[in-house]
């Protein structure tokens, strides 16, 4: 018999748990149609940015010259990023042909980190057919000043408004670095977060030493990265009320596997469609199904969260427990 591969997600039912992470593979129709064709059970759109917004509206109003400095640096980039997603007007079209250009559902995504008029482009987002949006809070802090729960509170405080201006679903992806970030996941639920993406992958500064320049460059990721969502997602999993998708570091069918034994409801992949192509989705699907074939698992279902924290036979592992075991695993080891 085959395998199930269906999955819930946001309340949305997908056909498996492959979903193309955001990224700009799913704004080119060609692209989106391959991904489909290969299996994708849905796609994310790539984000578009507050800041991107709010520079827009400035110059609607004329205010772009005395605005400038609230959003400073950031907004000199701003024609790169219309290189990146079109611009907001331009983001809205695509979308909506994106829409009706294949079947699957395709998930907005929005990305910023502060309460603002942007918000509304929540909405714009509903309109466009977005089966439901995606909130990138991907957020550096250095102000010395505030403080983690100055940052958490405004968060909450954003994916409220958010939840207020859509009806369809709404995941919030979340970058790693909180301190308690169990407490923080659940407090996202309650606000109106319909499910919950880890983790936002940070693209780090790196110093150019021939000119001695510092510049951020995007590495795609490698597979060990998936232990970080598989730790929290094991760790969330029947903790939180949100629905749970992995993303980073998912490169193989293994890691398909492997998150969703751990809890999570769909896995999202994108470095490893930049390097292999659409057709790796296949790859994916097929070999996810091969698996539960070979380990008689009938259904994704039965799958999601069996080595969750809740019900690993030694839960202990995702723990400090693992760590001091990780380590004394090593201490005959010699180079
Ligand atoms: C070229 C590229 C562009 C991306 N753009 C976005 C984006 O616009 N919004 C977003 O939330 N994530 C973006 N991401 C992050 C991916 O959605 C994904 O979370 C991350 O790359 C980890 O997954 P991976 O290991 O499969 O690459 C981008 C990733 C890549 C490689």
């Amino acid at each position: 018999m085959t395998p199930d591969l269906r999955t819930g997600y946001l309340g949305l039912t997908l056909k498996n748990p492959v979903v193309i992470s955001a990224c700009p593979l799913t704004e080119r129709i060609d692209t989106l149609q391959k991904l489909e064709e290969h299996g994708a059970a849905a796609a994310v759109f790539p984000s578009l940015f507050e800041e991107q917004i709010e520079r827009e509206e400035m110059e609607l109003h004329g205010l772009y010259e005395t605005g400038a400095e609230t959003y400073g640096e950031s907004l000199s980039y701003f024609p790169d990023m219309v290189d990146y997603n079109a611009g907001s007007t331009n983001y809205l079209r695509m979308l909506e042909l994106a829409v009706q250009s294949v079947g699957i559902p395709i998930i907005g995504s929005l990305n910023g980190v502060s309460r603002g008029g942007w918000v509304r482009f929540a909405r714009s987002i509903e309109d466009a057919g977005a089966a439901a949006l995606e909130l990138n809070v991907y957020g550096i802090f250095p102000d010395p000043a505030r403080t983690a729960a100055d940052v958490e509170a405004e968060l909450v405080d954003l994916v409220t408004a958010v939840r207020e201006r859509i009806s369809i679903p709404l995941a919030v992806k979340l970058p790693p670095f909180f301190t308690a970030f169990a407490n923080l996941a659940t407090r996202l639920a309650d606000a109106g977060a319909d499910g919950l993406v880890l983790f936002n992958r940070f693209v780090h500064a790196d110093i150019d030493l021939d000119t001695l320049r510092v510049a951020p460059n995007l590495v795609l990721s490698e597979p060990f990265e998936s232990r970080l969502p598989l730790m929290w997602v094991a760790l969330l999993r029947g903790r939180v009320s949100a629905s749970l998708a992995a993303t980073s570091g998912v490169h193989a069918p293994a890691d398909v596997v492997k998150l969703l034994l751990s809890g999570a409801d769909v896995t999202m992949t994108a470095s490893a469609i930049y390097r292999r192509g659409p057709e790796h989705v296949r790859t994916l699907v097929s070999g996810l199904s091969a698996w539960m074939t070979e380990n008689e698992y009938d259904s994704v279902e039965q799958m999601k969260g069996s080595l969750s924290h809740a019900h690993a036979p030694d839960p202990g592992v995702f723990e400090r427990v693992g760590y001091m075991r990780t380590l004394a695993s090593f201490s005959r080891w010699m180079p």
